[in-house]
């Protein structure tokens, strides 16, 4: 579904990916694992146009999408959530939904049905402000909203961040759940352990460079993830 092919990336004249390379198939869940600094949100953000390579290419449903803008690549059924804060803290939480189906037209009613299915908080809390939320609750509404757009490839960075425990351990409930959706996604996290369980395949990011890939379940094992990521 997504094939990234030795993408350079800078910002100015500082480069901050090599060469890099990774693929998302249809129906996986795919994690992208490394420590600060390592490059994963300029991944994701080349990934969904907002940044562009100065080389290499990025296909998504066979077809190049490394020059396009976010918008033209939303259309085509890509959604990043983005790190932290990612709707209108000014708007209503249905506001917020109403918005993330903005590519679907009119006919919104059943995919709202679905995300408070989801996330039944977010029914109880439609008229409440989107800053007013919690901050687990702000991140169910930015996933919500993210699939509002009926996303076929959904993108997550770091959607764990700064959860207590429990909400957590709902947000990766969430996230498999999507495998029964038929969504595609491509997750960025830090929180190894839950990342590596639910997902198919992993790919280890350091410094700006692929070192590591493989199955999930291998990755869980393997002596150098254990070692730096696990703290085993
Ligand atoms: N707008 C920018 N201008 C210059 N350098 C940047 C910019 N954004 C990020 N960087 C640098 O690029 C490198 C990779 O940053 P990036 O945000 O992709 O890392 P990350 O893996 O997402 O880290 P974290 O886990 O902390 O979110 C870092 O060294 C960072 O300082
Ligand atoms: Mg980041």
């Amino acid at each position: 579904m997504l094939e990234v092919k030795d993408i350079n990336v800078s910002y100015g004249k500082v480069q901050v990916l090599w060469d890099l390379s990774f693929n998302v198939g249809r129906g996986e869940i795919v994690t992208i694992l490394g420590s600060n600094g390592a490059g994963k949100t300029t991944t994701v953000k080349t990934v969904t146009g907002l940044l562009h390579p100065s080389s290499g290419s990025i296909r998504f449903l066979d077809e190049n999408i490394e020059k396009l803008p976010p918008y033209a690549i939303v259309k085509k059924g890509m959604t990043l959530v983005p790190e932290g804060m990612a709707s209108f803290p000014r708007m209503s939480v249905i506001e917020n939904l109403l918005i993330g189906a903005y590519t679907q037209g009119d006919n919104v009613d059943d995919t709202l049905e679905r995300v408070y299915q989801i996330f039944p908080k977010l029914r109880e809390r439609g008229k409440q402000q989107a800053g007013t939320l919690s901050g687990g609750e702000q991140r169910m509404l930015a996933i919500g909203k993210a699939l509002m757009s009926k996303p076929g490839l959904l993108i997550l960075d770091e959607p764990s961040l700064g959860l207590a425990p429990n909400l957590v351990l709902t947000i990766f409930d969430v996230i498999q759940k999507l495998r029964e959706e038929k969504v595609t996604v491509l997750l960025v996290e830090q929180n190894v352990h839950h990342a590596l369980e639910i997902s198919d395949r992993g790919y280890v990011l350091e410094k700006g460079r692929m070192i590591l890939d493989g199955k999930s379940s291998d990755l869980l094992k393997d002596g150098f993830v254990k070692k730096s990521y696990l703290g085993i």
